[in-house]
């Protein structure tokens, strides 16, 4: 996993709950990296997984909630380090259909060593995408977090559903409608 994911997330970590609480995670998880890192490194994902649990004990929100919150706030970090990515696309289901062949294809030039999902279409109009999710480290609640910032990002409204079809998560599908009239929060 690449350093700007644990960069920003000690970062989130740090806005929310206080360096105490970084320093804490840090201390429970046992992490080769004693918890430096650079943003153009790459670290293991199991250090990921012990910060988020140690985090998920020390303030008592589920895994799933914290990782979805994550999405949110590195959706924003996407925005401001790639504006260029984003300006191309005029519609967010175009945008969420290009990720497999075009945007992640450009982050693996970009980020030498990330490792990213797979995604399959299923079915897609003007309105509708319905999109497999396939990752062996189960961030499909950072998954969704990003597609709802996505029609957010272009003022639009959305209904993500998610149906796992693998019991860890590990493949999922993603039934995703836009969500016509004013755009509400
Ligand atoms: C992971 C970049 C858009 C879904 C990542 C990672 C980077 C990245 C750097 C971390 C890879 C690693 O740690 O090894 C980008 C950029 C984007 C973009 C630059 C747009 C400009 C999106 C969007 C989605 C998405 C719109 C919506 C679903 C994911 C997911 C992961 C991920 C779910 C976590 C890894 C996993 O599930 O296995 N992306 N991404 N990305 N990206 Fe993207």
């Amino acid at each position: 996993m690449k350093g700007i994911v644990f960069t920003e997330f000690l970062d989130m970590v740090e806005k929310k709950f206080g360096i105490e609480v970084v320093d804490h995670i840090i201390n429970e998880s046992k992490l080769q990296s004693d918890g430096v890192y650079t943003s153009v490194g790459t670290y293991d994902f199991v250090e990921m997984q012990s910060l988020l649990i140690n985090l998920s004990k020390k303030v008592d929100i589920p895994l799933d909630g914290l990782i979805y919150n994550y999405g949110l706030y590195f959706f924003n970090v996407l925005t401001s380090v790639h504006p260029g990515i984003f300006a191309l696309y005029k519609d967010p289901i175009e945008l969420l259909s290009s990720i497999e062949n075009h945007i992640h294809v450009q982050v693996r030039k970009l980020y030498p060593g990330a490792e990213l999902p797979t995604f399959k279409i299923e079915k897609k109009n003007e309105d509708h995408l319905e999109i497999l999710y396939f990752s062996e480290r189960a961030m499909y609640m950072f998954a969704k977090a990003l597609m709802e910032k996505t029609f957010e990002h272009y003022d639009q409204g959305s209904e993500i559903r998610l149906e796992k079809i693998e019991d860890d998560g590990t493949k999922v599908r993603f039934v995703i409608s836009k969500k016509h009239g004013a755009y509400q929060q």
